[in-house]
């Protein structure tokens, strides 16, 4: 087990990561933020309900009451708030209630935006069940939902008083799941921890069996970076941008294919080979550092196939918000364990990184 701190000028909590963690959640969840509550709440998906909610009420004295989301992407909006906000207020939800999220990235960030604005904010935790929600969106207090214009462009900055990451709870998880996940993983070693990247060159195929202690190993480091990487900079002024790196042609992949081709982290997995190629044509990176950082990708893959037009891709990403009054603002990675920001790429050169990236695509499933 290993407890990883969190600090930031406006809150301070511990991710606590380990197998089994769910099985004792309440006397945790009582040591982080003292005597529970009369309403504790417990926002959940119906699938992750009926193959976890046993153990994980196990502990509570009463039963948490549960509200459900359904899964998919398409229900993280406003509208699943108001009647999740309804739902809160009959069950006799008040100021000192506690909400639970106990789920992946979406149960995650829906849970965060209720307890952001339920009685003008109460406290949650999160019990992340995915392997991203893991090491990416349950630390770092974003939250929100989506509208039809765009992703995530509701939202406030909400922490959570503690996380609970729970390894068993992985098993579940399918392997595309966790693939795409580790990708978030791949992205925190390239972008700050050498020692990370040598852990997942040398331990895939433990990774990718879930060797609990391997996992931990690698889920740690994530959290470890991205609570160092928020704790310099809670509201992405500077630093936190970085951990877009792979995400500029990412996102843009994801929109162009209308979020239903490629998992997220398989989206990011392709862009970060599109950040690579620009940055060893810029030489913030050696030929052999690309080909190094490529391999592992490739070894956290497969990768799915891509049908999309570089054009395309280059215009999607002109769009993103991430870019600052027009500035088309790029995470490079320099060497291996570092990165920065540049805001002169060019069209040009971002249109031929897309190429290298579908030609690759096109490599791997020829
Ligand atoms: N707040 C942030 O900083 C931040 C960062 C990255 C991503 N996000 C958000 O996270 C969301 C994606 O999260 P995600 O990748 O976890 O996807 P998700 O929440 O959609 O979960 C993926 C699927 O796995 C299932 N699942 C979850 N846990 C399981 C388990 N243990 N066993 C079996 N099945 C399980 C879910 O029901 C779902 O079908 C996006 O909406 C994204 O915007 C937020
Ligand atoms: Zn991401």
């Amino acid at each position: 087990m290993q407890t990883i701190r969190v600090e930031t000028p406006s809150a301070r909590y511990d991710v606590v990561i380990g197998s089994g963690l769910i099985r004792t959640l309440a006397p945790r969840i009582e040591r982080a933020i003292g005597k529970l509550p009369r309403r504790v709440f417990v926002l959940t998906s119906p699938e992750i309900w009926a193959l976890w909610g046993e153990a994980f009420s196990a502990s509570f004295p009463q039963p948490p009451i549960a509200l459900f989301l359904p899964a998919g992407e398409k229900h993280k909006t406003i509208a699943s708030v108001d009647k999740l906000l309804r739902q809160m207020i009959s069950a006799g939800g008040d100021r000192g209630s506690l909400l639970i999220a106990f789920g992946g990235g979406i149960v995650g960030d829906v849970g965060g935006f209720l307890a952001a604005i339920f009685m003008r904010g109460i406290p949650y935790v999160q019990v992340p069940t995915t392997f991203l929600s893991q090491v990416d969106s349950s630390v770092g207090g974003k939250t929100g939902v989506n509208l039809p214009e765009g992703k995530n462009l509701v939202g406030s900055f909400h922490h959570p008083r503690a996380v609970f990451a729970d390894i068993e709870v992985l098993g579940t998880l399918s392997d595309r799941e966790l693939r795409a996940g580790l990708m978030e993983s791949v992205k925190a070693g390239i972008i700050r921890d050498r020692s990370l990247v040598r852990f997942m060159e040398a331990h895939a195929s433990d990774v990718l069996r879930r060797d609990p202690r391997a996992l931990e190993k690698v889920i740690a480091a994530s959290v470890r970076m991205k609570a160092d990487v928020v704790h310099r900079d809670e509201r992405e002024g500077g630093l936190r941008m970085i951990l877009n790196f792979g995400h500029t042609l990412g996102h843009a992949i994801e929109q162009v294919t209308r979020y239903k081709a490629l998992l997220h982290g398989e989206a990011v997995g392709w862009g970060m080979i599109a950040a690579l190629y620009l940055a060893r044509q810029r030489g913030s990176i050696s030929s052999r550092q690309f080909e190094r950082l490529e391999s592992l990708i490739h070894l956290y893959g497969p990768l799915p196939p891509l049908k999309v037009r570089a054009a395309r891709l280059v215009a999607a990403s002109g769009a993103d918000k991430k870019n600052i009054g027009g500035v088309r603002r790029f995470v490079l990675p320099v060497g291996i364990g570092d990165a920065g920001v540049v805001e002169d790429v060019t069209p040009a050169e971002l249109e031929a990184a897309a190429r290298y990236m579908l030609a690759r695509a096109l490599e791997l499933h020829a």
